[in-house]
């Protein structure tokens, strides 16, 4: 098949087969098709979209290209959560220990942070001698007897999104529905589990800007899922501003433990409320909603999620007392406190700015293959629409230097504004459907 083709069907919005497709992935993968053409191909995707047909054909062809995990020896509807990313979401480390404890076995398999969204994987590493490197094995042995394990994508999972992934990162050609849809699926089908509860970010904080985009995304993703025989839910959530108070790798893990302990910051519980019972019911283990909170709720209280959370950490050879005793986690030295100008209600104008300034300080990515400094990070003393007075904190910044921190407090200060109006109050979540 003369690729050129195949370029100049979708450049004049033609529809691509399925055998032009797996072609197409095939041959990529193999290294027998130039990044130069593949790139004009994703340009023209990015322009000119693809249908359904073809987004579930570019899908299936990804998972495809690599190994597909077998879990059915562990008993049990796996469950998977996956969000499209955000700013201080910690979402699925407080998700995963809540649902296991639940009885659902979670066999997670995570990615890292890249530009102004941060990753699990990074965020657990900061939990001193904890490995997110196991055997295939071992990771399922894991779930069987702790119910619960997280791992780092293995290179033999879809390693056409592997590919594929890099060059749209360096093309301009991330923000495509049928893109971004076929790259998570394709992971989501090669990760074996039953379920999948996607959680789907939009906002100044997310890939998607507004919550029709988001919907339309969650949608595609949802029917891809079907078709691939997956039980399948989604969550639209807010990201017009970061999610809970800390930003940054150890900081997060802490704040982590503190929900876990019973003591969510209320937008944190707000998302748990609604993205826990999509995965306990998935999981089989609760008939509605009110049956399956009280479950979550019973599994936080009781203490039960946060010796999940323990026994997985020793599990993965980390050192569980940093649940009790956070001066174990690495933590800064600088610290910047950033005060009020003046009195008003702060306003969060460009959450991914705030994102931006862990970038800034070390502890988020540029490149995929970039080391992060793990004890850098933001806590917000003050969040969106809440009423300042001058002199008040609204953020304190743990920085490796100085000059780092206020670098950041220089692109935080740019992304907020403290005004005399209350800002709208953004629909934080809601389950697609409702
Ligand atoms: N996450 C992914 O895995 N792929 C995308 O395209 C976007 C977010």
């Amino acid at each position: 098949m003369n690729f050129i083709n195949i370029i100049e069907k979708k450049r004049d919005k033609g529809k691509l087969s399925g055998e032009e497709i797996r072609d197409f992935i095939k041959r990529y993968t193999a290294g027998e098709i130039p990044d130069y053409q593949v790139s004009a191909l994703l340009m023209a995707i990015y322009l000119n979209g693809c249908d359904e047909e073809e987004t579930f054909e570019l899908t299936k062809a990804m998972a495809l290209s690599g190994d597909i995990l077998d879990l059915s020896s562990i008993p049990g509807i796996k469950v998977d959560k996956h969000s499209t990313g955000g700013v201080g979401d910690k979402v699925t480390l407080i998700a995963a220990p809540v649902a296991a404890a639940c009885g659902i076995p979670i066999a997670k398999m995570s990615g890292r942070g890249l530009g102004f969204t941060g990753g699990t994987l990074d965020k657990l590493e900061s939990i001193p001698g904890l490995t997110v490197s196991l055997t295939e094995e071992e990771f399922k042995s894991q779930v069987r007897d702790t119910g619960y394990a997280l791992i780092g994508q293995t290179r033999d999972l879809a390693p056409a999104d592997k590919l594929l992934y890099a060059l749209r990162d360096v093309t301009g050609t991330v923000g495509s529905i049928p893109l971004i849809a076929s790259s998570i699926m394709s992971k989501k089908v090669a990760a074996g589990s039953d379920a999948i509860v996607l959680e789907v970010t939009y906002g100044t904080g997310a890939f998607m800007r507004d919550e029709e985009s988001a919907c339309e995304l969650a949608r595609i993703m949802m029917e891809i899922g079907r078709q691939a025989e997956l039980k399948m839910s989604a969550v639209i959530t807010d990201m017009n501003e970061p999610l809970g108070h800390a930003i940054g790798n150890s900081l997060e893990v802490i704040e982590a433990i503190e929900a876990l302990k019973g003591n969510a910051a209320e937008d944190v519980a707000e998302v748990m409320e609604v993205i826990l019972p999509e995965m306990i019911i998935a999981g089989g283990k609760a008939e509605d909603k009110k049956e399956a909170w009280e479950l979550a709720l019973d599994a936080v209280e009781s203490g039960r999620a946060l010796e999940v959370f323990r026994r997985m950490i020793k599990a993965q050879h980390g050192d569980p007392r940093v649940t009790d005793d956070y001066s174990l986690f690495p933590k800064a030295g600088t610290v910047l406190k950033v005060r009020a100008d003046r009195s008003g209600y702060l306003s969060v104008k460009d959450c991914a700015g705030i994102g931006e300034c862990l970038k800034i300080l070390g502890g988020g990515r540029v490149t995929k293959e970039q080391e992060i400094d793990l004890s850098v990070g933001l806590e917000m003393r003050k969040k969106n629409g809440e009423r300042v007075s001058e002199g008040d904190c609204l953020l304190e910044i743990y920085a490796g230097s100085g000059k780092d921190a206020e670098a950041a407090r220089d692109k935080y200060l740019a992304s907020v504004s403290i005004n005399d109006n209350k800002p709208e109050k953004h629909r934080l979540i809601y389950r697609l459907n409702d």
